[in-house]
């Protein structure tokens, strides 16, 4: 296989910082290939200006469309992501479950990023600040982020990369995500560089990556 070629997934009003990060380093060479696609759920996300900034085509599919028809939403992912020869999908900020046929197609070539050290703090409805204020409650002296492989649920596929934050004692849950952020930004990065000419072999819960020149 040659450069990557991944497709972008955002949500609603995403405000794409992850998406930033991966433009960016596609742009500088620290991520052999580039951004083939964006897709969004809705017009004139914030993440959508920033792909049309960078001169990537932006595709916006509607999901609430399709309710109901959830294959049918998956075809139409399918067929934009067909059309620019996407091999790796990576979620950056997309709120929802991806179709199952997109996930069956893409086994194994899809990444999440999450924002605390999954299988903690993770699951339906573990979002965005949301998952601050809990990691804040728990009383936890570490959280971070996850870069995992996506399967048919919420949060729980076999984790690729974990960074390690603190948790200091006067943080609130924006102090915090403020501190995860940047980790996500260096995470996210760097496991897409590892997949970009590499397979994974899932045992279990584990994801085994193999280079594939070596
Ligand atoms: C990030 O915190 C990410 O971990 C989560 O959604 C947020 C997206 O932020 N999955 P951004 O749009 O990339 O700035």
């Amino acid at each position: 296989m040659g450069a990557v070629r991944i497709a972008v997934f955002v949500s609603g009003q995403g405000r794409g910082s992850n998406l930033q990060a991966i433009l960016d380093a596609c742009a500088d060479g620290r991520i052999p290939g580039e951004v083939c696609v964006v897709v969004g759920t809705r017009a004139g996300a914030p993440a959508l200006e920033r792909a049309a900034a960078a001169g990537v085509e932006t595709v916006v599919i509607s999901p609430r469309k399709y309710e109901g028809r959830e294959l049918e939403y998956g075809e139409k992912i399918l067929a934009a992501l067909g059309r620019r020869e996407a091999n790796l999908i990576c979620l950056a900020g997309y709120m929802r479950l991806l179709p199952p046929n997109v996930v069956d197609v893409f086994r194994n070539r899809i990444l999440n990023i999450h924002p605390a050290l999954l299988p903690f703090f993770g699951g339906r409805g573990m979002y965005g600040h949301h998952v601050h204020e809990a990691v804040v409650e728990s009383g936890m002296q570490i959280t971070g982020c996850t870069v995992h492989l996506v399967d048919e649920n919420y949060d729980s596929g076999p984790i690729l990369l974990q960074t390690v934050v603190p948790v200091l004692p006067d943080d609130t849950a924006d102090t915090l995500a403020a501190r995860v952020l940047p980790a996500e930004h260096r995470t996210y990065v760097e496991a897409i560089a590892l997949l970009a000419d590499a397979d994974v072999e899932v045992r279990g819960r584990r994801a085994i990556v193999r280079q594939r020149n070596g």
